[in-house]
């Protein structure tokens, strides 16, 4: 079992609330609500991740929507062998470090990604002759490994080796070229034996359907598990278009490969679209992977469209400026999320006023440096549904208020005290939340924010 677990809900509530209180104090804290992608997987035994980009995790609305949000963690380049050995035995794990440290920081899980790949390989590797480059793919593994040893869910250990079309081949790289078939099986090999506690996959893309490709990686996950290969898992990219829809077999797929004996994870999904044919097949997806025990998890390829490497086609289930999508409420519905309800942490900030529907505040300082901090603010319904909120916050004078997410603001004529009301999210069911979170510029004041009672209509 991997030394790193992912901390349940209520853990997760607990090391935010010390976290917090280590940076100062906090008025209380509802951690990742109930309704998040997160919590709902954890509900159903599955994790639900994202790639993450370093460079973006300094955008403190890319970086709550993931905190929020998200229970594992996939580095989208920073493992590549380009970024981690572009010389020779000269390794650099400073961006892939810093997103394994964000992640251990929330309690998440990382999938290491990718060790050995025909893309993104810096020339020297191609330029090898077999015996040389058989020591280099070697090192490569084992070095990542013992780096990350003990902080790795599950590894790509190889990706992406088998060619599209009707042929089942192998593609032709510097490894099936110089090393021959027998390059998959050492690869895994030698991972085992770096760290035996790592879940070991096997990632490719265009095998999520049957057919001569996936049966060709299929025929291989056999015969490794036949003859005592070390793997653990398969991954299914799952990247699709109206080019490659969702495979109408995706979920027999993912089933064959389960009865195998491996567990089977969604890694990379985008679905490239908009709107309720999106939503739809994003819903359909999770509902496969549910369906099958033995899938463990999924992993959605970015954040945010603005950062997805199919930007254009808007495949992602946060848009550009961090809104839900239907496709994400979709995902929450197919994991069985409530749209809020059940667990997520304490509830003693301002209580609702008047009769009827009622809604209560908590307030979170989520991140803190040296002249600024981010604060979250989860607005939960009481138990009746609520169609609209308001929650007055008042800021220390200096500070300035920079960004303001998933609320819209009306301020006083001091500047000081922000009225916040809903900008998509103010329908909540009853017990359900909601969160909207701000950046402030300290301004020499490290004092936190007031938050008053919430108003509820
Ligand atoms: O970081 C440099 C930047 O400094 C430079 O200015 C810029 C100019 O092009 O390039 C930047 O690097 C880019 C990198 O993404 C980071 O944005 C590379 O050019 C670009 O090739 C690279 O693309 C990545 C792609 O893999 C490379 O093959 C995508 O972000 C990444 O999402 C994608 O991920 C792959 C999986 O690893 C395997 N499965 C398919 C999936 C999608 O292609």
């Amino acid at each position: 079992m991997p030394t790193l677990k992912r901390a349940r809900p209520a853990a997760r509530a607990l090391t935010s609330v010390l976290l917090a209180a280590a940076t100062v104090t906090a008025l209380s804290h509802s951690a990742s609500a109930a309704d998040s992608l997160a919590s709902a997987a954890a509900g159903k035994g599955r994790y639900f991740g994202t790639a993450v980009a370093a460079n973006h995790l300094g955008e403190a609305a890319y970086a709550n929507t993931l905190d929020q949000e998200f229970g594992a963690v996939t580095p989208e380049n920073e493992m590549k062998w380009d970024a981690t050995e572009s010389t020779r035995g000269a390794f650099t794990f400073t961006a892939a470090d810093q997103i394994v440290s964000h992640a251990q920081s929330k309690g998440m899980k990382v999938r290491g990604h990718t060790l050995v790949w025909h893309s993104q390989l810096p020339s020297w590797v191609s330029g090898l002759a077999a015996s040389d480059l058989r020591t280099a793919m070697n090192n490569h593994i084992t070095q990542l490994m013992q780096h990350y040893k003990g902080k790795i869910y599950a590894w790509d250990v190889v990706n992406e080796a088998f060619q599209d079309g009707s042929s089942g081949a192998r593609r032709s790289s510097p490894f099936q070229d110089k090393l021959g078939n027998g390059f998959i099986e050492e690869a895994f090999r030698t991972a085992r034996s770096v760290d035996p506690d790592a879940k070991l996959c096997y990632n490719d893309y265009n095998t999520d359907g049957v057919n001569a490709k996936s049966n060709a990686v299929y025929a291989m996950v056999k015969d490794f598990k036949s003859r005592g290969v070390p793997i653990d898992c398969v991954g299914f990219q799952s990247h699709f278009n109206s080019a490659s829809p969702v495979p109408s077999d995706y979920q027999a797929n993912l089933q064959r490969f389960a009865d195998l004996g491996v567990d089977v994870q969604i890694t990379e999904l985008d679905i490239e679209g908009s709107g309720a044919a999106q939503a739809t097949s994003y819903g359909n997806v999770v509902k496969a992977c549910l369906a099958v025990t033995r899938c463990t998890g999924m992993t959605v390829w970015g954040v945010t469209d603005k950062y997805s490497w199919r930007s254009s086609g808007t495949p992602l289930l946060f848009d550009s400026n961090y809104a839900k999508k239907p496709a994400y409420d979709a995902v929450l519905a197919a994991l069985g999320g409530t749209g809020g309800g059940g667990g997520g942490g304490g509830d003693n900030g301002g209580g609702g006023g008047g009769t009827g529907a009622t809604c209560t505040v908590t307030f979170a300082r989520t991140a803190d440096w040296s002249d600024g901090y981010n604060g979250e603010v989860t607005v939960k319904a009481g138990s009746s549904p609520i169609t609209g909120w308001s929650v007055p916050v008042t800021f220390a004078s200096p500070q300035k208020v920079t960004a303001l997410w998933n609320g819209s603001p009306s301020w006083d004529a001091g500047g000081t005290v922000a009225t916040v009301r809903p900008t998509y999210n103010g329908s909540l069911a009853a017990g359900a939340s909601t969160s909207f979170g701000f950046t402030v510029a300290k301004n020499g004041s490290s004092a936190l924010p007031a938050v008053g009672a919430c108003t509820a209509s």
